[in-house]
């Protein structure tokens, strides 16, 4: 019945809104791609640089890839997979109305269940970046010895960017610590929605997790990039959007995930500044990407391992992504990485494909695991979350909960594995 009721003013909602729909994403289709042949991979890429939009991109052959066609590009993508006989498949054929559908129930659920910024959030719905501040800050009120919030910087825009310390309390000093953060790409909601999802079982499920926290500190930044963030839930134009906002030209933002300063814009990053990958002008050109830098170096001597969430794609990356090379102490990386992908696997059947970001993926330089790497975590991990099922870019909120908590799963079982070798 209560399902029938929101239907209903989601309906309402959107035919309120009939305007809107005649531009943004209308008729934009989503296809799944599947290359068999390092030449269909290869032509596939090759769409990836020409400026179509790739929501979830690997080169492993048989591994799907989702991409966004637009009407202009329709008929040249068509023609491409069909000569050269690449798998594919229709998932969306209106992508503007699937974003027009999540932005009203998005706004329905913020009028109809406003959040007071205390106590638990739900995993029913995707958060504003306030309402995530608010609940940090409200979580080190209500835990004041074992949660701390810290304002380390600010946006370009100038909303704050905070951390939460969690412990156990027991003000040891020194331990070693793990860094998370999400977030990084504007589009990506799960990110932060996972990241919530830490935090609730770091803080509220203490008892359950407490061996987490015995030997490590936990810091986590919720949300690396809250411009950008915010920026998607202001419209349909605005969802898809990935980067930071700093104006460049008649261009806005640079890829915060291609903008640090170790082997910088070499490969895999574009110097166009209304590309979705545009590595900056210079390195570090952008305020959120100092602040996650400046926090890596200040904790890199008790930091064993830095977690970096995206989406989507089901994998668990790790160094080098600048190069096909392996660092020296790769296997250690590719233990906690099997131990990641394992756990998840064992738990909901959802396989994560774990490796280099070079090899598995395509060549990128200027990304934070990189750059953790280098400035001294042991372990530096990016994890592209699941995004089984969605027909537009994350979950549906009837969905969060699954995935964030199948995340968890695979994040807590390479914490022990950290805990267990360092
Ligand atoms: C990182 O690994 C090295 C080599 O195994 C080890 O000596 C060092 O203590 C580790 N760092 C931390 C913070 O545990
Ligand atoms: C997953 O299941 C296999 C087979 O039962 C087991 O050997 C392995 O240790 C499990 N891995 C994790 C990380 O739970
Ligand atoms: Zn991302």
């Amino acid at each position: 019945m209560l399902r029938a009721v929101v239907l209903l003013l989601i309906s309402v909602a959107v035919g309120l809104t009939v305007g809107e729909l005649d531009h943004g994403y209308k008729g934009y289709h989503i296809y799944e791609v599947t290359p068999k042949t390092l030449e269909q991979s290869q032509l596939l890429h090759q769409l990836s640089l020409d400026g179509y939009d790739f929501i979830k991109e690997g080169r492993l052959l048989g591994h799907s890839s989702r991409v966004i066609v637009s009407p202009a590009q329709f008929e040249r993508f068509v023609k491409l997979v069909k000569s050269e006989q690449i798998a594919y498949t229709l998932l969306n054929e209106n992508l503007g109305a699937s974003i027009d559908e999540e932005l009203a129930l998005l706004k329905l659920q913020r009028r109809m269940n406003p959040i007071t910024g205390k106590g638990r959030l739900s995993t029913e719905r995707y958060y504003t970046h306030e309402e995530i501040l608010n609940y940090i800050d409200d979580l080190a009120v209500r835990y004041p010895s074992r949660v701390f919030v810290k304002t380390v910087g600010w946006s370009y825009e100038r909303r704050a960017l905070k951390t939460i310390t969690i412990t156990n309390g027991d003000q040891r000093k020194g331990k070693k610590l793990i860094f998370v953060d999400g977030g990084f790409h504007a589009r990506e909601w799960i990110s932060p929605a996972a990241v919530l999802y830490i935090i609730d079982q770091l803080v509220e499920q203490f008892e359950q997790n407490a061996d987490l926290l015995k030997d490590y500190d936990w810091i986590i930044l919720p949300v690396v990039n809250p411009d950008g963030y915010e920026h998607t839930q202001t419209g349909t134009l605005a969802r898809m959007w990935r980067k930071t906002r700093q104006p460049y030209g008649a261009c806005y933002g640079a890829d915060p995930n291609r903008n640090f300063d170790f082997h910088w814009n070499e490969e895999g990053a574009s110097s166009s500044a209304c590309a979705d990958t545009y590595a900056g002008p210079t390195a570090f050109s952008e305020p959120e990407t100092i602040v996650v830098r400046d926090l890596m170096h200040s904790l890199s001597d008790r930091g064993v391992m830095y977690l970096t969430l995206h989406s989507y794609g089901n994998y668990l990356l790790y160094p080098w992504g600048w190069t096909s090379d392996l660092p020296d102490t790769w296997e250690d990386l590719d233990e906690v990485a099997r131990t990641g992908a394992e756990a998840i696997e064992n738990a909901t059947g959802t396989v994560y494909t774990y490796g280099s970001s070079t090899n598995v993926l395509y060549i990128a330089a200027g990304a934070s695991d990189d750059y953790g790497f280098y400035a001294g975590f042991n372990v530096s991990i990016t994890m592209e979350l699941s995004g089984a099922g969605s027909i537009g870019f994350n979950p549906p909120v009837t969905r969060i909960d699954e995935f964030v908590t199948e995340t968890w799963i695979g994040i807590r079982a390479m914490a022990e594995k950290i805990i267990e070798k360092y």
